[in-house]
């Protein structure tokens, strides 16, 4: 377990967490990390900590280069456990060194969560001498809760971003340099459109502040630390945040004699007939947060559900409030699904649709039973229809 130097005096000292498979409903296929950042200099500085089982891991790195009681200055970026878990256990170690947390949320959080500590709230423009270097404080509301901040090392030319471009990746590799490029801008988008997304407006601050800084090497709380690729995840935040599409689909279902996964394929062949990239999940299969993911640039979202006592069946019940608290922004949405009576499931899923914020394309495509041909035509028309619509603008 070693830590690695970044930088002259500037090393991680986090933890890998291999075997995390859920991060607050968030499928994590990869794992992930916590990455603290250690700095020597005449006072010596830990950013962040880990979440409070891989402190050990934490408290390893930090003695292969320090006594850890040798810690002068904590700061938290963010109050969310998975950085401040070991916070008051190595706090104890050295009892009165000051915390620099954002003012007022990160102090009140972290009382919230530990009692009393000596936290020193800073504002964004406020810094911090620490020798040879002054660290500077920008605080990130809502990027990922309202106490997130960043710290920017001017001297190391570094930006120490907590979960802002993170992504969930376990590895031995730290770098950007020494890891799969499309691997990890693919888990970035993931960390975005399950984490970040609700929170445009703010990143597109932080993105305004950030734009201000010399930056050689963005370091965030998870996964690996942008070297190369500064240029490309910062425009990718650019497009993200300004929630900006492609022309795209993501057709999503579940069935239950297969007379809405017949339009669902219906749908996704329309798209595909016109030149539409187009993806089709049944949710019995994919998990919600992989589509969240597909949907990120994706214009056109279909979701479909048989009716089922009254309702649409709880699967896509469950993706549904998982969307809502996402509100995604300038997406066009489509309800669609096979009935035996009632037929409530349809209404219902274009009502949380224009709840969540989706402009509804056209009106719902519905059938009694199984769609004949005749009947998956007419929708493929439809679709045909309004999609040559929204292209002329
Ligand atoms: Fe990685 Fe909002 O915590």
């Amino acid at each position: 377990m070693k830590a690695i130097e970044l930088k002259k005096d500037v090393y991680w000292v986090g933890g890998v967490d291999w075997r995390l498979r859920n991060f607050h409903g968030y499928l994590t296929q990869r794992g992930s990390t916590y990455n603290a950042y250690l700095i020597i200099d005449e006072k010596v500085t830990l950013i962040d900590t880990v979440k409070h089982y891989l402190y050990d891991e934490m408290l390893e790195r930090i003695s292969e280069i320090i006594d850890p009681s040798k810690i002068d200055y904590f700061i938290s970026n963010h109050v969310e456990m998975d950085h401040s878990g070991s916070l008051p256990k190595i706090w104890s170690l050295v009892p009165g060194a000051p915390v620099y947390t954002s003012a007022p949320k990160g102090k009140d959080g972290l009382t919230a969560h530990y009692g009393e500590m000596n936290l020193v709230p800073v504002k964004t423009g406020d810094t911090l001498n620490i020798g040879s270097r002054t660290l500077h404080f920008v605080q990130t509301p809502m990027v990922h809760w309202p106490d997130n901040m960043l710290t920017y090392s001017a001297e190391d030319k570094i930006l120490f971003s907590n979960d802002a471009f993170g992504q969930h990746i376990a590895s031995c590799e730290r770098f950007d340099t020494e890891y799969p490029y499309d691997t990890m801008m693919f888990e970035a988008k993931k960390y975005y459109a399950n984490i970040v997304m609700p929170y445009g407006n703010q990143v597109k601050k932080a993105l305004d502040h950030a734009s201000k800084l010399d930056i050689e090497m963005i370091a965030p709380s998870h996964g690996l630390i942008w070297k190369e690729h500064i240029g490309e995840i910062i425009s990718a935040y650019t497009k993200w945040s300004a929630n900006d599409t492609d022309d795209r689909a993501v057709v999503i279902y579940d069935t239950m004699w297969g007379s809405t996964q017949k339009i669902a394929e219906t749908l996704q062949h329309t798209f595909e007939s016109l030149g539409v990239p187009s993806s089709l999940y049944c949710l019995q299969d994919t998990h919600i947060s992989d589509i969240m993911t597909e949907m990120q640039e994706s214009r056109y979202i279909c979701v479909g559900s048989p009716t089922l006592n009254s309702n649409m069946l709880p699967t896509v019940g469950a993706f549904l409030t998982y969307l809502k608290g996402f509100s995604p922004k300038k997406r066009l949405g489509l309800a669609f699904g096979s009935y035996g009576w009632g037929g409530q499931s349809i209404p219902q899923i274009h009502e949380i649709l224009e709840k969540a914020g989706f402009e509804m394309m056209m009106d719902d495509l519905k059938c009694k039973y199984i769609p004949s041909n005749d009947t998956l035509t007419q929708f493929a028309g439809l679709v045909s229809e309004t999609v040559n619509r929204v292209r002329q603008g």
